[in-house]
Protein backbone atom coordinates (compact mmCIF):
# COMPACT_ATOMS: atom_id res chain seq x y z
CA UNK A 1 0.00 0.00 0.00
CA UNK A 2 3.47 2.31 0.75
CA UNK A 3 1.64 5.21 1.44
CA UNK A 4 -1.78 4.27 2.14
CA UNK A 5 -3.32 5.66 5.05
CA UNK A 6 -7.72 4.84 5.13
CA UNK A 7 -8.81 1.17 4.62
CA UNK A 8 -12.14 -0.06 4.56
CA UNK A 9 -14.17 -2.88 5.92
CA UNK A 10 -17.40 -4.17 5.60
CA UNK A 11 -19.37 -7.06 6.28
CA UNK A 12 -21.84 -8.90 3.97
CA UNK A 13 -23.92 -11.99 3.71
CA UNK A 14 -25.33 -13.57 6.40
CA UNK A 15 -23.77 -12.60 9.69
CA UNK A 16 -21.78 -14.62 12.05
CA UNK A 17 -20.58 -14.48 16.06
CA UNK A 18 -17.02 -13.31 15.41
CA UNK A 19 -17.61 -10.78 12.56
CA UNK A 20 -17.37 -8.19 15.85
CA UNK A 21 -13.93 -9.35 16.34
CA UNK A 22 -12.55 -9.45 13.46
CA UNK A 23 -13.50 -5.88 13.08
CA UNK A 24 -12.03 -5.12 16.05
CA UNK A 25 -8.71 -6.90 14.95
CA UNK A 26 -8.72 -4.52 11.33
CA UNK A 27 -9.56 -1.49 13.61
CA UNK A 28 -6.74 -2.08 16.28
CA UNK A 29 -4.41 -3.54 14.33
CA UNK A 30 -4.81 -0.32 11.54
CA UNK A 31 -4.63 1.99 13.83
CA UNK A 32 -1.59 1.13 15.28
CA UNK A 33 0.11 1.72 12.00
CA UNK A 34 -1.61 4.62 11.61
CA UNK A 35 -4.29 3.63 8.96
CA UNK A 36 -7.14 5.46 9.59
CA UNK A 37 -10.25 2.87 8.99
CA UNK A 38 -13.96 3.56 7.03
CA UNK A 39 -16.62 1.48 8.46
CA UNK A 40 -18.90 0.86 5.47
CA UNK A 41 -22.26 -0.29 7.10
CA UNK A 42 -24.49 -2.79 5.15
CA UNK A 43 -22.21 -4.47 3.21
CA UNK A 44 -22.22 -3.51 -0.67
CA UNK A 45 -25.47 -1.83 -0.35
CA UNK A 46 -23.79 0.85 1.92
CA UNK A 47 -20.98 1.48 0.06
CA UNK A 48 -23.56 2.46 -2.70
CA UNK A 49 -24.90 4.23 -0.41
CA UNK A 50 -22.27 5.63 0.88
CA UNK A 51 -22.87 4.96 4.50
CA UNK A 52 -19.86 5.63 6.40
CA UNK A 53 -18.58 6.12 9.61
CA UNK A 54 -14.32 6.18 10.70
CA UNK A 55 -13.68 3.86 13.39
CA UNK A 56 -10.99 4.45 16.07
CA UNK A 57 -9.93 2.32 18.68
CA UNK A 58 -12.49 2.92 21.03
CA UNK A 59 -15.47 2.62 18.39
CA UNK A 60 -14.69 -0.95 18.81
CA UNK A 61 -13.97 -1.26 22.30
CA UNK A 62 -16.04 -4.60 24.11
CA UNK A 63 -17.31 -5.68 20.92
CA UNK A 64 -15.29 -8.99 21.15
CA UNK A 65 -18.03 -10.35 22.87
CA UNK A 66 -20.46 -9.35 20.92
CA UNK A 67 -22.91 -11.49 18.37
CA UNK A 68 -23.81 -9.89 14.96
CA UNK A 69 -22.21 -7.20 13.34
CA UNK A 70 -21.80 -3.55 14.31
CA UNK A 71 -21.34 -2.46 10.62
CA UNK A 72 -24.70 -4.92 9.55
CA UNK A 73 -25.00 -6.72 6.97
CA UNK A 74 -27.00 -6.93 3.33
CA UNK A 75 -27.24 -8.73 -0.05
CA UNK A 76 -26.90 -6.35 -2.94
CA UNK A 77 -28.22 -6.81 -6.04
CA UNK A 78 -27.00 -3.50 -7.67
CA UNK A 79 -23.58 -4.54 -7.11
CA UNK A 80 -23.61 -7.30 -9.10
CA UNK A 81 -24.43 -5.31 -11.79
CA UNK A 82 -21.34 -3.43 -13.85
CA UNK A 83 -23.29 -0.32 -13.11
CA UNK A 84 -23.19 -1.04 -9.47
CA UNK A 85 -19.65 -2.08 -9.96
CA UNK A 86 -18.43 0.85 -11.53
CA UNK A 87 -20.30 3.63 -9.45
CA UNK A 88 -18.57 0.86 -6.27
CA UNK A 89 -15.20 1.46 -7.92
CA UNK A 90 -15.86 5.40 -8.08
CA UNK A 91 -16.92 6.01 -4.43
CA UNK A 92 -13.63 3.65 -3.25
CA UNK A 93 -11.18 6.19 -5.14
CA UNK A 94 -13.44 9.53 -3.83
CA UNK A 95 -13.34 7.70 -0.58
CA UNK A 96 -9.78 7.84 -0.95
CA UNK A 97 -9.83 3.93 0.33
CA UNK A 98 -5.98 2.01 -0.16
CA UNK A 99 -8.26 -1.43 0.19
CA UNK A 100 -11.23 -2.97 1.78
CA UNK A 101 -11.51 -5.33 3.68
CA UNK A 102 -14.77 -8.00 3.04
CA UNK A 103 -16.03 -10.44 5.72
CA UNK A 104 -18.09 -12.74 4.45
CA UNK A 105 -19.09 -15.79 2.09
CA UNK A 106 -18.60 -16.52 -1.63
CA UNK A 107 -20.49 -13.87 -3.04
CA UNK A 108 -18.75 -11.60 -1.27
CA UNK A 109 -15.65 -12.63 -2.69
CA UNK A 110 -16.88 -12.20 -5.66
CA UNK A 111 -17.67 -8.90 -5.22
CA UNK A 112 -14.42 -8.36 -3.61
CA UNK A 113 -12.16 -9.97 -6.52
CA UNK A 114 -14.39 -7.87 -8.92
CA UNK A 115 -13.16 -4.70 -7.26
CA UNK A 116 -9.58 -6.10 -7.01
CA UNK A 117 -9.46 -6.13 -10.64
CA UNK A 118 -10.92 -2.78 -11.47
CA UNK A 119 -7.79 -1.71 -8.95
CA UNK A 120 -8.78 -1.46 -5.60
CA UNK A 121 -7.18 -3.93 -3.70
CA UNK A 122 -9.57 -6.06 -1.37
CA UNK A 123 -8.87 -8.87 0.87
CA UNK A 124 -11.89 -11.61 1.92
CA UNK A 125 -12.12 -13.14 5.40
CA UNK A 126 -14.40 -16.53 5.70
CA UNK A 127 -17.06 -15.66 7.95
CA UNK A 128 -20.05 -17.63 7.88
CA UNK A 129 -21.26 -20.65 9.96
CA UNK A 130 -21.38 -22.27 7.30
CA UNK A 131 -18.10 -23.41 7.37
CA UNK A 132 -18.22 -23.69 3.29
CA UNK A 133 -15.57 -21.84 2.08
CA UNK A 134 -13.28 -23.98 -0.06
CA UNK A 135 -10.14 -22.89 0.57
CA UNK A 136 -10.24 -22.07 4.21
CA UNK A 137 -10.46 -25.33 6.81
CA UNK A 138 -12.77 -22.85 9.19
CA UNK A 139 -14.86 -20.12 8.44
CA UNK A 140 -15.57 -17.10 11.40
CA UNK A 141 -18.75 -17.92 13.38
CA UNK A 142 -18.67 -21.99 12.77
CA UNK A 143 -17.68 -22.65 16.08
CA UNK A 144 -20.18 -20.46 17.87
CA UNK A 145 -23.06 -21.99 15.69
CA UNK A 146 -22.21 -25.33 16.82
CA UNK A 147 -22.19 -24.84 20.02
CA UNK A 148 -25.54 -23.14 20.14
CA UNK A 149 -26.97 -26.23 18.25
CA UNK A 150 -25.34 -28.57 20.97
CA UNK A 151 -26.99 -26.49 23.48
CA UNK A 152 -30.35 -27.01 22.01
CA UNK A 153 -29.86 -30.65 21.14
CA UNK A 154 -28.78 -31.25 24.56
CA UNK A 155 -32.34 -30.11 25.39
CA UNK A 156 -34.41 -31.61 23.13
CA UNK A 157 -32.31 -34.84 23.38
CA UNK A 158 -33.57 -34.63 27.29
CA UNK A 159 -37.21 -34.51 26.55
CA UNK A 160 -36.75 -36.77 23.72
CA UNK A 161 -35.68 -39.52 26.06
CA UNK A 162 -38.22 -38.95 28.98
CA UNK A 163 -40.93 -39.53 26.30
CA UNK A 164 -38.99 -42.25 24.53
CA UNK A 165 -39.64 -40.84 20.98
CA UNK A 166 -37.78 -40.26 17.76
CA UNK A 167 -36.82 -36.12 17.13
CA UNK A 168 -35.58 -34.64 13.44
CA UNK A 169 -33.83 -31.29 14.06
CA UNK A 170 -33.39 -29.45 11.04
CA UNK A 171 -29.55 -27.56 11.43
CA UNK A 172 -28.71 -24.78 8.56
CA UNK A 173 -25.66 -24.72 6.66
CA UNK A 174 -27.19 -23.96 3.34
CA UNK A 175 -25.67 -26.89 0.99
CA UNK A 176 -23.03 -27.85 3.53
CA UNK A 177 -23.75 -30.28 6.43
CA UNK A 178 -20.40 -29.38 8.10
CA UNK A 179 -22.85 -28.36 10.97
CA UNK A 180 -25.50 -30.99 10.75
CA UNK A 181 -22.05 -33.58 10.93
CA UNK A 182 -20.09 -32.22 13.91
CA UNK A 183 -23.18 -31.43 15.85
CA UNK A 184 -24.65 -35.07 15.29
CA UNK A 185 -21.53 -36.35 16.58
CA UNK A 186 -21.49 -33.72 19.61
CA UNK A 187 -24.69 -34.84 20.60
CA UNK A 188 -25.20 -38.68 20.17
CA UNK A 189 -26.85 -38.56 16.93
CA UNK A 190 -28.58 -41.87 15.91
CA UNK A 191 -28.03 -40.53 12.37
CA UNK A 192 -27.08 -37.42 10.45
CA UNK A 193 -28.57 -36.30 7.36
CA UNK A 194 -26.48 -34.40 4.62
CA UNK A 195 -26.37 -33.45 1.22
CA UNK A 196 -23.37 -34.83 0.53
CA UNK A 197 -23.90 -37.96 1.43
CA UNK A 198 -26.86 -39.55 -0.48
CA UNK A 199 -29.07 -41.78 2.00
CA UNK A 200 -32.75 -42.95 2.43
CA UNK A 201 -35.50 -42.88 4.84
CA UNK A 202 -34.76 -46.60 4.87
CA UNK A 203 -31.33 -46.64 5.75
CA UNK A 204 -32.26 -44.05 8.60
CA UNK A 205 -34.97 -46.21 9.74
CA UNK A 206 -32.66 -49.87 10.05
CA UNK A 207 -30.10 -47.09 12.03
CA UNK A 208 -33.23 -47.08 14.43
CA UNK A 209 -33.94 -50.54 14.37
CA UNK A 210 -30.88 -51.99 15.02
CA UNK A 211 -30.40 -49.49 17.91
CA UNK A 212 -33.53 -50.47 19.62
CA UNK A 213 -32.63 -53.94 19.30
CA UNK A 214 -29.79 -53.20 21.41
CA UNK A 215 -31.96 -51.47 24.11
CA UNK A 216 -32.06 -47.90 22.55
CA UNK A 217 -34.94 -46.39 23.34
CA UNK A 218 -35.01 -42.68 22.27
CA UNK A 219 -33.00 -41.18 18.65
CA UNK A 220 -31.98 -38.15 17.98
CA UNK A 221 -31.37 -37.23 14.37
CA UNK A 222 -29.67 -34.28 12.65
CA UNK A 223 -30.77 -33.01 9.36
CA UNK A 224 -29.18 -30.42 7.65
CA UNK A 225 -30.74 -27.96 6.08
CA UNK A 226 -29.21 -28.82 2.68
CA UNK A 227 -30.87 -32.12 2.41
CA UNK A 228 -34.35 -30.37 2.66
CA UNK A 229 -33.86 -27.21 1.60
CA UNK A 230 -34.69 -26.26 -2.31
CA UNK A 231 -32.34 -28.68 -4.09
CA UNK A 232 -35.73 -30.38 -5.81
CA UNK A 233 -39.06 -30.06 -5.53
CA UNK A 234 -40.09 -33.31 -3.83
CA UNK A 235 -37.09 -32.61 -1.30
CA UNK A 236 -38.92 -33.59 1.96
CA UNK A 237 -39.45 -31.52 4.92
CA UNK A 238 -38.46 -32.44 8.23
CA UNK A 239 -41.55 -32.66 8.96
CA UNK A 240 -43.10 -35.32 6.29
CA UNK A 241 -39.28 -37.09 7.33
CA UNK A 242 -41.07 -37.55 10.94
CA UNK A 243 -44.11 -38.52 9.92
CA UNK A 244 -42.41 -41.14 7.40
CA UNK A 245 -40.59 -42.62 10.21
CA UNK A 246 -43.46 -42.43 12.97
CA UNK A 247 -45.65 -44.60 10.73
CA UNK A 248 -42.95 -47.21 9.74
CA UNK A 249 -41.72 -47.64 13.14
CA UNK A 250 -44.71 -46.11 15.71
CA UNK A 251 -42.42 -44.49 17.67
CA UNK A 252 -43.11 -41.12 17.89
CA UNK A 253 -41.58 -38.60 16.26
CA UNK A 254 -41.48 -34.98 16.29
CA UNK A 255 -39.86 -32.36 14.13
CA UNK A 256 -37.96 -29.06 14.95
CA UNK A 257 -36.53 -26.52 12.88
CA UNK A 258 -33.46 -24.42 15.11
CA UNK A 259 -33.45 -21.54 12.66
CA UNK A 260 -31.78 -18.27 12.86
CA UNK A 261 -30.82 -18.52 16.83
CA UNK A 262 -27.64 -20.42 15.06
CA UNK A 263 -26.53 -16.96 13.93
CA UNK A 264 -26.37 -15.20 17.40
CA UNK A 265 -24.56 -14.91 20.28
CA UNK A 266 -21.70 -14.38 21.91
CA UNK A 267 -18.13 -15.69 20.11
CA UNK A 268 -16.84 -18.51 21.45
CA UNK A 269 -12.91 -18.03 22.97
CA UNK A 270 -11.60 -19.85 19.41
CA UNK A 271 -13.83 -17.54 17.00
CA UNK A 272 -12.41 -14.80 18.88
CA UNK A 273 -8.95 -15.54 18.98
CA UNK A 274 -9.10 -16.46 14.71
CA UNK A 275 -11.43 -13.74 13.66
CA UNK A 276 -8.54 -11.55 15.45
CA UNK A 277 -5.89 -13.57 13.77
CA UNK A 278 -7.52 -13.00 10.25
CA UNK A 279 -8.01 -9.29 11.28
CA UNK A 280 -4.47 -8.41 11.59
CA UNK A 281 -3.03 -10.50 8.68
CA UNK A 282 -5.65 -8.86 6.24
CA UNK A 283 -4.45 -5.22 6.92
CA UNK A 284 -1.19 -7.01 6.90
CA UNK A 285 -1.07 -7.56 3.70
CA UNK A 286 -3.04 -4.32 2.43
CA UNK A 287 0.05 -2.67 4.27
CA UNK A 288 1.74 -4.49 1.86
CA UNK A 289 0.13 -3.14 -1.14
CA UNK A 290 -1.48 -6.70 -1.40
CA UNK A 291 -5.04 -7.42 -2.69
CA UNK A 292 -7.12 -9.17 -4.26
CA UNK A 293 -6.61 -12.32 -1.10
CA UNK A 294 -8.40 -14.45 0.49
CA UNK A 295 -7.30 -15.18 4.14
CA UNK A 296 -7.99 -18.56 4.70
CA UNK A 297 -7.07 -21.35 7.78
CA UNK A 298 -5.11 -23.87 6.40
CA UNK A 299 -3.48 -26.90 8.70
CA UNK A 300 -4.06 -24.44 11.99
CA UNK A 301 -2.12 -21.42 10.49
CA UNK A 302 -3.40 -18.10 8.57
CA UNK A 303 -2.28 -18.43 5.34
CA UNK A 304 -4.13 -16.90 1.72
CA UNK A 305 -5.24 -17.30 -1.77
CA UNK A 306 -5.73 -15.46 -4.37
CA UNK A 307 -9.83 -15.09 -4.57
CA UNK A 308 -10.23 -16.60 -7.95
CA UNK A 309 -8.05 -19.28 -6.66
CA UNK A 310 -9.90 -19.65 -3.72
CA UNK A 311 -13.07 -19.77 -5.41
CA UNK A 312 -12.40 -22.26 -7.67
CA UNK A 313 -11.48 -24.65 -5.06
CA UNK A 314 -13.94 -27.92 -4.25
CA UNK A 315 -14.74 -28.24 -0.82
CA UNK A 316 -13.96 -31.70 0.34
CA UNK A 317 -16.01 -33.80 2.31
CA UNK A 318 -15.03 -34.97 5.09
CA UNK A 319 -15.92 -38.23 4.43
CA UNK A 320 -13.66 -40.28 7.46
CA UNK A 321 -15.75 -37.97 10.56
CA UNK A 322 -19.05 -39.07 8.71
CA UNK A 323 -17.97 -42.89 8.78
CA UNK A 324 -16.89 -42.01 12.89
CA UNK A 325 -20.45 -40.44 13.43
CA UNK A 326 -22.26 -43.57 11.77
CA UNK A 327 -19.84 -46.24 13.76
CA UNK A 328 -19.91 -44.22 17.39
CA UNK A 329 -23.80 -43.87 17.22
CA UNK A 330 -25.31 -46.81 18.52
O1 LIG B 1 -25.07 -18.52 5.13
C1 LIG B 1 -25.56 -18.47 6.42
C2 LIG B 1 -27.00 -18.90 6.47
O2 LIG B 1 -27.46 -18.80 7.80
C3 LIG B 1 -27.28 -20.30 5.91
O3 LIG B 1 -26.95 -21.31 6.83
C4 LIG B 1 -28.73 -20.20 5.58
O4 LIG B 1 -29.08 -21.08 4.55
C5 LIG B 1 -28.89 -18.77 5.13
O5 LIG B 1 -27.79 -18.05 5.66
C6 LIG B 1 -30.16 -18.11 5.58
O6 LIG B 1 -30.21 -16.85 5.00
P1 LIG B 1 -31.27 -15.72 5.43
O7 LIG B 1 -30.84 -15.15 6.74
O8 LIG B 1 -31.19 -14.73 4.32
O9 LIG B 1 -32.58 -16.41 5.54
Amino acid sequence: MGKAKRIGVLTSGGDAPGMNAAIRGIVRTARDRDIEVLGIRRGYVGLLDKDFCILDRMDVSKIIKTGGTILHSSRSLEFQTEDGLHKAVEICLEAELAGLITIGGDGTFRGARALSLKGIPCIGIPGTIDNDIACSDYTIGFDTAINTVKDTLDKLSDTTESHERCFLVEVMGRNSGDIALHTGIACGAIAVLLPEVPFTIEQTISRIDKARAIGKQYFLIVVSEGVTNTICDESPSVFDMAEEIQKKTGIITRANVIGHVQRGGSPTAKERVIASEMGYYAVELLEKGIGNRIIAMHRSRIVDFDILEGLSMKKKFDHRLYDIANAISE
